[in-house]
């Protein structure tokens, strides 16, 4: 498997083995993947003929140093996996300087405020930067499918906004969550877990489906202060936010309204690693 760093080879490639019919299946990744990751990549092989996979640690999407120097890097070990899945795969894995070309700068979008909720509200600018890498990306690639995890729900209706708003000719697909056998869901971040923090960060999964069950039955409100009771006395996890949001406009709700679909958004801090998960709630 070839793995491109620039996008000038990347396009002669894809442009030489497109043939009139080829569809092009696209996984933005930042590497370090997982059964999660691969199963976007499956997803994208069933439906395409061609995949491309980018593998690139954003910069402008971090809004702590911290976790981007921390953030775990392994090419070599990502090509191998996605070399056990086809020969069909095309990997991108571009250089700051190719892709940003100069200027490591995010743009300022407007996603009709879905950026101001969650994790717009505690990571700032992070949706400025996932927009503006994933917008050069797709610039760049020119897929017909780009596929995206319900892990990141707000990141996929962001995407899927910023596709709408500049009329990219792109369909966003939405993959359902991969989880540990123990119910934590996969994460890149994972792997930087200490061990006493991995033992109890399936708490987190654990929570979210008991306030599914709650909200059966109780009103959002209550149900918010039940899950930030479970966290407000644990010794290892410390909540950030747990939210229930209408799934359209990503607004906290209130009072449930009959015909809506809602979701419950969590983010938790197991040491310095901050995870975040989501649950559909109806
Ligand atoms: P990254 O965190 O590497 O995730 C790449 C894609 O994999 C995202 O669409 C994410 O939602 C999906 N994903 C991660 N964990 C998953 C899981 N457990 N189950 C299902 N899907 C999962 O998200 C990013 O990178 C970046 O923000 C990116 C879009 C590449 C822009 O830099």
């Amino acid at each position: 498997m070839i793995v491109f760093r620039k996008k000038d080879e990347l396009n002669a490639r894809i442009s030489s083995l497109k043939e009139e019919n080829t569809t092009v299946g696209f996984v933005p990744t930042m590497g370090a993947l997982h059964q999660g990751h691969l199963s976007l990549v499956e997803e994208a092989l069933a439906n395409n003929n061609l995949v491309v996979v980018s593998i690139f640690v954003n910069p402008t999407q971090f809004d702590n140093s911290e976790d981007l120097k921390k953030y775990p890097r392994n090419l070599q070990q990502d090509v191998d996996l996605l070399n056990t899945l086809s020969d069909k795969i095309i990997v991108y894995a571009p250089t700051v300087e190719d892709i940003y070309e100069g200027e490591t700068k995010s743009r300022k979008f407007n996603f009709d405020g879905l950026e101001h909720q969650m994790e717009g509200k505690f990571r700032d600018g992070h949706f400025d930067g996932v927009g503006t890498i994933v917008k050069l990306l797709f610039d760049i690639v020119k897929p017909n499918n780009a596929y995206f995890g319900e892990k990141d729900f707000q990141q996929l209706a962001i995407i899927k906004k910023l596709v709408s708003k500049y009329n990219i000719p792109v369909n966003i697909v939405g993959c359902k969550i991969k989880r540990d056998a123990n119910g934590l869901a996969l994460s890149s971040r994972n792997t930087r877990l200490k061990p006493e923090h991995k033992v109890v960060a399936p708490f987190i999964y654990k929570t979210l489906k008991a306030a599914k069950e709650k909200f059966g039955t109780k009103s959002a409100n209550k149900v918010v202060e039940w899950v930030e009771n479970q966290f407000a006395n644990h010794e290892l996890l410390e909540l950030e936010y747990f939210t229930i949001a209408d799934e359209a406009t990503l607004k906290t709700v209130k009072r449930k309204s009959k015909n809506k679909q809602y979701r419950a958004f969590i983010a938790v801090y197991a040491g310095k690693i901050r995870l975040i998960d989501n649950i559909a709630l109806n």
